[in-house]
């Protein structure tokens, strides 16, 4: 499986009448008049937390009230902790006591913590209000933006509660990316090497030759590079909305992100995980027979030279390989039944299989 078509300034998420534009090279200032297009109610609510607010809210709430929308802002605070039903709720009753109704419509102005608090809140106040993303983390440009999967935590299990809504439009600034942790950034990278590896191998080679750049974040190489990613993630949610398929491409390296994200108690970012997972499945898929040698080769010089961590030494306990066998069993039950695999075929193609053997992936997690 593959995706590939030449990068614009503009993304259209396809998807009959729930179609929408994704601006790369927006600017928070636009903000209001865009959304004018929209043919919103006049009532919006920004949702942000105070380390955006402090550094972009008014921007943003300037250029909506700019164009005439009566605006307010709930804050929550800032952290995956509070991506849960009670927050949801405090954005409910904020709602309710500011007389919002159905053609009211929610901003949300931060990471994906943000993105998908605020998705999911719109998805479910009046059964389904309209929202507009305004991510302002590398990672939510190029992933939970886009897509509308929305929902929060439960103590139980991180996204387990949710809905798909997509939003209206997802609107990014790219100058905001400044202001980002180093750290933050490159766990963002992660999932855009990503989307190198299973759609674009012209993408992987450019984040090779313009690793500079990209890393003084250079407007252009920064345009390019969430551009591709964001067409590579329209293309394959506007064929497999509800993951039936093909959007399971999309969770390349996340099977073992997602084991170690929890070995490590969350105090791993998920990029971090994503990039080790990236490796492994790599090296998982050359045994396999799946691709040359090559291909885990490139991959883990790749992610390395971006700083990423490529093996299980990064991590702050190293688990036994049977551990890591049951984290990955959370994915199968899940799935009812067997655990599945996106490997690369080569940089650019990638396969879904259960063809993937457990003494194997032991072997490659031992050493
Ligand atoms: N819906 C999806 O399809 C999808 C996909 C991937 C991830 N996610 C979710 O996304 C979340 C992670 O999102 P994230 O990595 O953006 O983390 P985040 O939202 O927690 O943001 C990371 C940190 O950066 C700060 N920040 C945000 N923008 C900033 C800026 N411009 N300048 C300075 N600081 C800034 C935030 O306040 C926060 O402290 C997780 O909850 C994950 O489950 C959802
Ligand atoms: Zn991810």
């Amino acid at each position: 499986m593959s995706v590939s078509h030449p990068a614009k300034g503009a993304v259209t998420v396809n998807l009959g009448d729930r179609s929408y534009g994704i601006e790369i090279n927006g600017s928070l200032e636009a903000v209001g008049e865009q959304l004018t297009q929209l043919g919103l109610g006049r009532k919006i609510a920004v949702v942000t937390n105070p380390t955006v607010k402090q550094l972009y809210g008014q921007r943003l709430i300037d250029s909506l009230k700019g164009a005439e929308f009566q605006v307010m802002s709930i804050e929550i605070p800032d952290g995956e902790e509070y991506k849960t039903l009670d927050w949801a709720n405090s954005i409910y009753t904020a709602l309710l006591i500011n007389h919002f109704d159905r053609q009211s419509a929610l901003v949300a102005l931060g990471g994906g913590v943000i993105g998908d608090l605020t998705g999911f809140a719109a998805a479910t106040f009046m059964r389904g209000i309209p929202f507009v993303q305004v991510p302002s983390t590398l990672l939510a440009m190029v992933d939970s933006s886009v897509g509308g999967k929305t929902g929060v935590n439960h103590p139980m299990g991180k996204n387990m509660i949710g809905a798909f809504h997509q939003p209206k439009r997802v609107l990014m600034d790219l100058g905001v990316l400044k202001t980002l942790a180093k750290e933050e950034f490159l766990a963002g990278m992660a999932e855009v090497i990503k989307y190198g590896i299973i759609a674009d191998a012209a993408l992987f080679d450019y984040l090779d030759t313009h690793r500079t750049r990209i890393l003084d974040l250079d407007p252009d190489a920064l345009g390019h590079i969430i551009g591709r990613s964001c067409e590579i993630k329209a293309d394959v949610v506007a064929k497999d909305e509800r993951e039936a398929g093909l959007r399971a491409i999309l969770n390349f390296g996340h099977t073992i992100g997602h084991a170690i994200e929890t070995l490590e108690n969350y105090t791993m970012r998920h990029g971090y995980a994503v990039a080790i997972g990236m490796v492994t499945a790599s090296r998982l898929a050359h045994e396999g027979g799946f691709c040359d040698s090559s291909v885990p080769e490139r991959v883990e010089k790749l992610i390395k030279s971006y700083g990423l961590p490529t093996g299980l030494s990064a991590l702050k306990r190293r688990p036994a390989p049977v551990e890591f066998l049951d984290a990955i069993q959370v994915d199968k039950k899940a799935e009812g039944g067997t655990v599945r695999f996106v490997l690369p075929k080569k940089i650019g193609e990638v396969v879904i299989t259960k063809e993937w053997d457990e003494t194997v992936l032991q072997k490659i997690l031992s050493q």
